[in-house]
């Protein structure tokens, strides 16, 4: 149980002094149906606001990349690309996700719902470059399509090194169409990332539980709480788990002690400016074509070419 890479992780991340476990780990079936849940939740306005966006840009995105080779980073439910796949009709679609069995319920709910469409899941830790299906990368037209803000997940290095390994896998003289949010007043941001109803609390403390099942640990639910800090030296929302009171937890076998207050920071959420979102991209190789906003600026659609 200890020599999965998994358990290795956690483990490492259990060891430091400010105790951090990856987020690519919160996405388990349960968590990756909490994070839908997420989406729809009032004070969480990215979803919405984005796809507001996509409203607007899809006509233009439609006459420039009508049949082109789409592939989607981290796609989850595949819910965005249902308006893209209907706007420009891609020759080939390609759902990259860590979370396989939810990728492959995904791809068939695509494939029933476009008979014509050429669905290749590719289930794969999207962070790192990967080598796409031949339909993809022999396509003359490619389009990467990264919704979501997920870009704001990576710390700033890992976000560059992210765009880079993206230029490879999709290839040089694609386009890469990435939704990211932007810095606005801090209430609205730390209100988004911790629900009154309390479905992204929910969220982050099922990473407790995925541990107590997958690892046989013994986190008490009752005894962390969520808590969503705003940063603002390095704009981005921190999500940590909280631990209620001095604590010993076993995992793997192994005793991890918490004092009281002490946190886990479970996932970063970097909000960007466009200039500096712009230098990002910029820095890893890709140049700003276009980008689209709402009209109070909350969140960017931004495209970017090779
Ligand atoms: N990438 C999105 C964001 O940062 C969605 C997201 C990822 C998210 N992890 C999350 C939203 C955790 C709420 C909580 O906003």
């Amino acid at each position: 149980m200890t020599d999965t890479e998994f358990a290795r992780e956690v483990l490492a991340g259990l060891r430091q002094k400010q105790k951090a476990l990856s987020p690519k780990w919160l996405y388990d079936q349960r968590g990756s149906e909490l994070f839908e849940e997420i989406t729809a939740v009032p004070e969480y306005y990215p979803t919405r606001t984005e796809d507001g966006i996509f409203d607007e840009a899809l006509p233009d995105l439609a006459e420039r990349f009508s049949g082109a080779a789409v592939a989607e980073f981290g796609s989850g439910s595949s819910r965005k690309s249902v308006r893209l796949i209907e706007a420009i009709s891609p020759s080939v679609y390609v759902p990259i996700d860590i979370a396989a069995a939810f990728l492959e319920e995904a791809a068939d709910g695509l494939r029933t719902r476009f008979l014509a469409l050429e669905v290749v899941p590719q289930a794969a830790d999207f962070t790192k470059a990967t080598t796409l299906p031949s339909a993809f990368s022999e396509a003359s037209s490619r389009l990467g399509f990264f919704p979501g803000s997920t870009i704001g997940n990576f710390d700033t290095g890992g976000a560059e090194d992210f765009l880079r390994e993206s230029l490879k896998t999709l290839g040089t003289g694609a386009a890469f169409l990435v939704g990211a949010d932007l810095v606005k007043d801090e209430s609205v941001l730390r209100a988004a990332y911790d629900d009154a109803g309390g479905v992204t609390a929910a969220f982050n403390l099922n990473l407790l539980t995925r541990i107590n099942r997958e690892l046989g640990a013994d986190f008490d639910l009752m005894h962390f709480r969520h808590e969503a800090r705003w940063n603002a030296q390095r704009e981005r929302i921190e999500m940590h788990l909280v631990s209620a009171l001095p604590q010993t937890v076993t995992v793997a076998g192994e005793e991890i002690a918490f004092a009281e207050g002490e946190t886990i920071h479970t996932e970063n959420s970097h909000k960007y400016t466009v200039d500096g979102f712009e230098a990002l991209a910029g820095r890893a190789g890709w140049r700003l074509d276009r980008m689209w906003t709402d009209e109070k600026d909350w969140f960017g659609v931004f495209l970017l070419t090779s």
